[in-house]
């Protein structure tokens, strides 16, 4: 896949909030030719689902600030449940916010919907595509919608650049999950936004693909493109983004330059399984930090910049056990989250 070239440029002209909006909130972000220094900026983003009969109300958001530096890869992480795809959808427009400021490229979402939607392409977690359409149409028919002229439709360049090119007149049913994938983001790319959103673009896809999509989302950040990415994979988000924020049960627990959040996340877990039953930790392995998990099941915790494993495995050896099975647990979202709720009910108390 090739990277189409994407002029950061302003796509609503509004002029945004004018020097004399002086309302709280999301606040107008600096300007300069290349745009506002905030891609996006959210105040006090609150968003309560109405309850059915079965259910109460929910609310998923609870009061977010953000702001998403432009140019950055940014990385929303969460588990499941945590209010990722909610933020996604008011950023574009598909879900009504209940409270709250939110800029889009300096555009009041409010306010200047059209230009805020114009300035950013979503990539939705589902894969909703109409199964009749090609790709040829799919991509037309969006232009239209985004009411750009004939002239300008750049759908044979958007279908080359995410290598569907091949199929832009196979149905969008005959399509792959990885094609259909590809097909959502190139859709996402046609009206060339600054911002381009992607709410879990690799759950759920091959590991092949998922490289590709990484290659690919990495280029149109180098390109000039603002990235927010959710994901539930911490490793996609280390490896891809340069700021992570983590919300969990609609509140923002951490935002801050990847490198930093990793850093408070030193550990990690090495198992290892013995052929015989424990009492206890065996004296032998007291320079280590260990615990017995199980009376066959001996927890390591290591720094993870430290790799232990041969001092670990020499150690049982000396002891006279017999290793069954050995494996390691790196520093996963769960851990960030426990890490973080720890330190949360710290500075509570
Ligand atoms: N349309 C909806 N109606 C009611 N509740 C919803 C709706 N969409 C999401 N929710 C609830 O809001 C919470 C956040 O969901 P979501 O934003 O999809 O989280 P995530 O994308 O992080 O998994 C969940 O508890 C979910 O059940
Ligand atoms: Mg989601």
């Amino acid at each position: 896949m090739t990277v189409v070239p994407l002029p950061a440029r302003d796509a609503g002209g509004a002029a945004a909030g004018s020097a004399s909006d002086t309302r709280p909130g999301a606040g107008v972000a600096e300007e300069d030719g290349a745009g506002p220094s905030r891609a996006v900026a959210i105040r006090g983003l609150t968003k309560t689902y109405a309850g059915t009969k079965q259910e109460p109300p929910k609310t998923a958001l609870k009061g977010i600030d953000l702001d998403v530096p432009r140019g950055a890869f940014f990385g929303l992480l969460g588990p499941n449940g945590a209010g990722k795809s909610t933020l996604i959808n008011i950023l574009a427009g598909l879900v009504d916010k209940t409270a709250g400021t939110v800029r889009v490229w300096n555009h009041d979402i409010d306010r200047e919907r059209r230009a805020a939607k114009m300035a950013i392409g979503i990539v939705p977690q589902e894969l909703n595509i109409d199964p009749f359409f090609t790709p040829r149409q799919l991509l037309d028919l969006q232009s239209g919608l985004y009411g750009l002229r004939r002239s300008e439709y750049r759908t044979a360049e958007i279908l080359e650049a995410v290598g569907l090119t091949d199929k832009a007149n196979a149905y969008a049913r005959t399509l792959s999950g990885g094609m259909r994938r590809r097909l959502l983001i190139g859709k996402a790319l046609l009206h060339s936004p600054p911002i381009v959103v992607l709410d879990e673009p690799t759950a759920g896809v091959d590991v092949e693909l998922r490289k590709n999509l990484w290659t690919y989302m990495r280029a149109l950040n180098a390109a000039g493109t603002t990235i927010l990415l959710t994901t539930h994979y911490l490793e996609e988000a280390e490896r891809l983004c340069d700021t992570i924020a983590i919300i969990d049960e609609g509140e923002l627990i951490a935002c801050a330059p990847t490198v930093d959040l990793v850093a408070r996340l030193d550990t990690k877990d090495i198992v290892v399984t013995v052929e015989d039953d424990l009492g206890a930790v065996p004296a032998a392995l007291g320079q280590f930090d260990v615990i017995l998990a199980a009376p066959r099941r001996l927890v390591f915790r290591c720094r993870r910049s430290v790799n232990r494993v041969r001092e670990i495995v020499e150690a049982i050896h000396a002891a006279r056990l017999v290793i069954a099975d050995l494996s390691t647990t790196e520093g996963r979202l769960e851990d960030v989250f426990l890490a973080l709720t720890r330190d949360r009910q710290k500075a509570v108390t």
